[in-house]
């Protein structure tokens, strides 16, 4: 992989060489197997392309300044997973078998992990799918787990710039009581038209509203938001939000550095007194947030600092991709390395 131009790799799919897959069959999962294939063999009435069952997760591998191979907090992806396996109906993944995975998925396709420095890094999708065939609206008998891997560059093409966002009031990408708290396929289904709209309207993401009142700010497009007020760390509570594992890590970091962490509903209104506004997600790690524009009321709200990454939004991110990286100690455990 000598040639690849890691530098511009874009946040896409690039193929690599196996991924691996294993079936829930008969109430329990069999041997994990390696493939060298990009491709399923579907039943046309797979619970998952009619009803849904679909559940994903993603995560990254980093090579670090000591070649050294780290996966950043599978846990916590694992139990994610878990959990949405559970809202759906669906066969969940045990920990130690998520893992397992994971790794394997990683340590069959080393040779694609971008090398140190480039801001780059081996991305790790877990899919788990209802794969049996059902026509009344039921959960699937048979299911299957698969992790692939690909290497991606940063989300956002301008990587730790600010960004302009756009409040999105007509519509929602989760329900009151719905499956925003799950990483399930049809949250990002009905978020996909409010980004297309963002997108053609020159922002890059939606900022949604809680579903219920629209007086709480909910999530900025696939990411979670936060907001930095008097040496605070303010992120939204919400049953419809997914939980961050990213937003998890930076609340612990943002209390090392002596900040104060609130996690509750945060108000619309609360928008004009931050400081710092940013979204937090794997992909981008930190998206600071420049400018919010509400096209319903003609508001701007406009945020530190002159076009540059805020201070507090600056250091978060340093300290994780640090971490991340290798290149700081790493006091809660949160990588793991790969052999
Ligand atoms: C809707 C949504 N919110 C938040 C996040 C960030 O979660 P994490 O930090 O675990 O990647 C993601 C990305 O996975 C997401 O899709």
């Amino acid at each position: 992989m000598d040639t690849f131009d890691w530098k511009n790799l874009s946040f896409g799919y690039v193929k690599t060489d196996y991924n691996v897959r294993t079936y829930h069959r008969n109430g329990q999962w069999g041997e994990l197997e390696i493939s060298s294939s990009e491709y399923i063999n579907l039943h046309i009435a797979a619970t998952c392309l009619h009803y849904g069952q679909e559940a994903f997760e993603g995560l990254k591998a980093f090579k670090g300044k000591d070649n050294k191979i780290r996966v950043f907090r599978s846990d916590s992806n694992a139990k994610r997973m878990f959990d949405t396996a559970e809202g759906i109906e669906m066969a969940s993944v045990p920990g130690d078998l998520f893992k397992k995975a994971v790794h394997k998925a990683v340590s069959l396709n080393t040779k694609y992990i971008p090398p140190y420095g480039h801001g780059a890094s081996l991305y790790i999708r877990p899919l788990l799918i209802g794969s049996g065939a059902e026509v009344g609206v039921k959960p699937a008998k048979e299911y299957l787990f698969i992790v692939f891997v690909t290497p991606v560059g940063t989300y956002f093409k301008d990587g730790f710039k600010p960004v302009d966002i756009m409040v999105c009031r007509g519509f929602d990408r989760a329900a009151p009581l719905g499956t925003g708290c799950y990483k399930v396929g049809g949250n990002y289904a009905a978020s996909l038209a409010s980004l297309e709209l963002a997108h053609h309207k020159g922002f890059s993401t939606a900022l949604y509203l809680d579903p219920k009142e629209k007086k709480y700010i909910d999530e900025a497009g696939p990411a979670n938001f936060f907001g930095i007020r008097d040496n605070t760390y303010i992120t939204p509570e919400s049953k419809s939000i997914l939980p961050s594992i990213t937003n998890m890590s930076l609340q612990q970091l943002a209390k090392d550095m002596g900040m104060k962490v609130e996690r509750r509903p945060v108000l619309f209104e609360e928008l004009s007194s931050f400081e710092e506004v940013g979204a937090c997600g794997t992909a981008a790690v930190i998206t600071p947030i420049r400018k919010i524009v509400d096209p319903d009321t003609n508001k701007i709200y406009e945020f530190c600092c002159d076009g540059k990454p805020g201070p507090v939004s600056t250091r978060l991110y340093n300290k994780l991709m640090a971490i991340q990286n290798g290149d700081e100690s790493d006091p809660y455990g949160w990588v793991e390395f790969v052999d």
